[in-house]
């Protein structure tokens, strides 16, 4: 079978992550890009050895020989590319989050299920090696039934500063938007995908509406005057399996982080785990002990940016299902979209 032919739209700094994977892929070829700046796009045809470039996404996304649209776009480009994209008959890698609303998300599925083409949500933690020991050790059941779990993705100091994160019209939303989309698409999955049914939370701005605020970022900047997203958010959610979950997330915490604290603790009626430790808590009745188990990493593949591409291409060429369905980022981000309808409220939403 011929390569698939890929073109990316939006070239900036997440789809640079994706051009190992394509290069990588027994089954796909990057031969496309398009982006809003010409210039940026010209240099990256030049570094890329791709010709095939224009400014207009249109005519990439109705460009006979495209067989998949890869969009890199920030986040409120993705639906309206996507759905034309799956019009012309395109198949859909699209990065996180699939669509700041749900709304945007049932409109994707729809153009999806009349294309009848491929839709993927670009969610690369659940190809890490410490990802998938930990969902395949769930999938034999060592931790029984998960009931309950706690997850957080908490920065100090780590607001980005583009436009295309901290302006609500190219975003769609903050922390919650930017990188709750990673922590709770990851325990969705390892809990199975239950289905939400209700979410009480807080979304706020306590420090970017600071006078004087800052970021780390970039060794120090001041928020600028156009953010208008909030820098933090908690909720507590439940599931249709009577499951619960509490979430934080924030870029700006006064919280004692390196970087980055992402973390996530699962508790089942047979045992209980810790991501990213790998560590899996059993207690065994005839003994009365407690035992802690670190999981052995599945053996390191491609960088997981890469692998998702890989991966999608392998399910276009053998008609496999799409590695990250549309319709659990739907429940990822009708979690989310319960948290700013509950901020509003001041009270529990109904999903
Ligand atoms: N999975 C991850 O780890 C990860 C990390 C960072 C960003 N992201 C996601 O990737 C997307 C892009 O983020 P980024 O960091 O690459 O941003 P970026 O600003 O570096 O790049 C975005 C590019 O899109 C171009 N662009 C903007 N609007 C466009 C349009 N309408 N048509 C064509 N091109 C357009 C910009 O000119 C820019 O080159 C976002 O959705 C973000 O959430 C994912």
């Amino acid at each position: 079978m011929a390569a698939l032919k890929v073109g990316i739209i939006g070239v900036g700094g997440i789809a640079r992550t994706h051009i190992p994977g394509w290069m990588a892929s027994e089954h796909a070829e990057l031969v496309g890009g398009s982006d809003i700046h010409e210039e940026a796009l010209q240099a990256w045809g030049k570094e890329h050895g791709v010709s095939k470039l224009t400014t207009e996404a249109r005519e990439l996304i109705n460009d006979p020989d495209i067989d998949i649209i890869d969009i890199c776009t920030p986040n409120t480009y993705h639906a309206p590319l996507a759905i034309a994209a799956l019009d012309a008959g395109k198949h859909v890698i699209c990065e996180k989050p699939l669509a700041p609303t749900p709304g945007e998300i049932r409109q994707m599925i729809q153009a999806r299920d009349r294309s009848g083409k491929k839709l993927m949500t670009a969610q690369h933690f659940r190809f890490q090696g410490s990802s998938r020991a930990m969902k395949s050790q769930i999938d034999c059941g060592v931790l029984g039934d998960i009931y309950h779990a706690r997850s957080w993705m908490l920065r100090r100091g780590g607001a980005p500063t583009g436009l295309g994160f901290i302006q609500k019209q190219h975003s769609g939303g903050g922390p919650c938007i930017d990188i709750g989309v990673h922590i709770l698409d990851l325990t969705l999955w390892f809990m199975g995908n239950p289905e939400p049914v209700s979410v009480t939370g807080v979304a706020k701005a306590e420090i970017a509406s600071q006078e004087n605020a800052f970021t780390g970022w970039g060794g120090g900047q001041p928020i600028p005057p156009e953010f208008d997203v909030e820098d933090f958010a908690a909720a507590f959610i439940r599931f249709d399996t009577g499951a619960t979950l509490i979430l934080e997330v924030s870029w700006l915490l006064h919280h004692d982080t390196q970087g980055e604290d992402m973390q996530m603790w699962l508790y089942g009626t047979q045992g209980g785990a810790h991501w990213p430790k790998n560590e899996i808590l059993e207690s065994h009745k005839p003994t009365r002990q407690f035992t802690n188990k670190t999981l052995k990493l599945t053996p390191p593949g491609l960088e997981a940016h890469a692998e998702e591409c890989v991966q999608f291409a392998k399910a276009v060429a053998e008609d496999l299902p799409s590695p990250v369905p549309a319709e659990q980022s739907l429940q990822v981000l009708t979690i989310l979209d319960g948290i700013y309808r509950s901020q509003k409220t001041g009270g529990e939403v109904r999903l």
